[in-house]
């Protein structure tokens, strides 16, 4: 008798025993094609693997898997699909490469007050606007973890972009999260509004404030990231499943290991900073002007630009 000695299940893998099988599982990366596109990096501090032994279960995973290959060219015809949000600044529209764009997630951070909300606020009202007018004619979900969702705002905004401020307001679902557990409930049973309402952005405020809260301390680091990164993996699936963008907000910390320069980093580690397709940092300058830097983005160069932030909104 020949024995079936193929990969199927995680536990198949090289060094993936049930307990780093349930750790995977709960981080999202229930099947092997997961594994397959995984970083070592990322398996490792996931399971407490080392790196190498992390390799060896990726390199394994991969070969188990049937990988789909795409020409070049069948991506950039998927790519010209894409659609962009405007964010009321011209020179921002242009940093990102014509605005914030769907299928991938937008991370803004920076200090308290620098204008990470208020970029949302705006995203959720130009959203709304026809593909012409720099929207994608479709509808929000915010997440709301910090209580700074302000209507009065939308409704201040809305009107500086010539809109029906009650009609924007319609189109704006706001879910107050109290716990991680609400926050990540909320995306994971997100699929039915994004299509009975064609939500077209996906904003959640900030991403870590509950997560920095609830999981204090080392010993509760490994767990707060492997929530996280499920969090950030459902997100994700959302914005491809759907084509909807995805913007996040992000604290800030002073790095001590950053000796010249700007010592400013974001919170949340390599989970974030590998899950984000694009990030902004924002910082504040004179009266209402914003300095926003592209940090990383997978086809735009570094650069920055200033915008400001009125009464009415987003402007140059
Ligand atoms: N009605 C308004 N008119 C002009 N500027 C405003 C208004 N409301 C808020 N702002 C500006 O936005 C700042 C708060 O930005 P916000 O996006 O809430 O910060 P955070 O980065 O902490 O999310 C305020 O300090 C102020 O400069
Ligand atoms: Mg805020």
């Amino acid at each position: 008798m020949v024995k079936d000695k193929g990969v199927h299940e995680l536990e198949d893998l090289p060094g993936i025993g049930p307990a780093a099988a349930l750790k995977l599982r709960s981080a999202g990366y229930d099947n092997i094609e997961k594994v397959a596109a995984s970083s070592p990096y990322e398996l490792s501090e996931l399971i407490g693997i080392s790196a190498e032994n992390a390799k060896k279960a990726i390199e394994a995973a991969r070969e188990a898997t049937n990988i789909e290959v795409q020409t070049g060219a069948e991506v950039l015809e998927k790519r010209k699909a894409i659609g962009r949000i405007s964010t009321s600044s011209s020179g921002l529209d242009e940093l990102l490469g014509g605005g914030v764009e769907t299928n991938g997630i937008t991370e803004m951070y920076g200090r308290f007050a620098s204008g990470k909300t208020q970029l949302g606020f705006q995203l959720a009202v130009n959203v709304q606007l026809p593909v012409n007018k720099g929207g994608l004619d479709g509808t929000v979900l915010f997440i709301d973890t910090e209580g700074t969702f302000r209507p009065e705002r939308i409704e201040s905004i809305a009107k500086g972009a010539g809109l029906d401020p009650k009609k924007v307001l319609d189109n704006i679902f706001v879910t107050r999260a109290r716990s991680t557990e609400q926050q990540v409930l909320t995306a994971e049973r997100a699929d039915k509004l994004v299509r009975e309402k064609n939500v077209k952005l996906i904003i959640v405020d900030s991403l870590m404030s509950l997560f920095r809260a609830e999981f204090i301390g080392r010993g509760a680091l490994n767990e707060r990231q492997q929530k996280l990164n499920a969090h950030i993996h459902k997100l994700q699936k959302l914005a491809d499943d759907y084509s909807l963008a995805i913007y996040i907000t992000n604290q800030v910390m002073d790095n001590p290991a950053i000796l010249f320069g700007d010592p400013t980093t974001p919170v949340g580690g390599n989970i974030i900073a590998h899950a984000a397709t694009t990030r902004l940092y924002v910082r504040k300058s004179k009266e209402e002007k914003r300095i926003i830097r592209l940090v990383d983005s997978p086809n735009m160069p570094e650069g920055e630009t200033v915008i400001k932030i009125t009464p009415e909104g987003v402007k140059d």
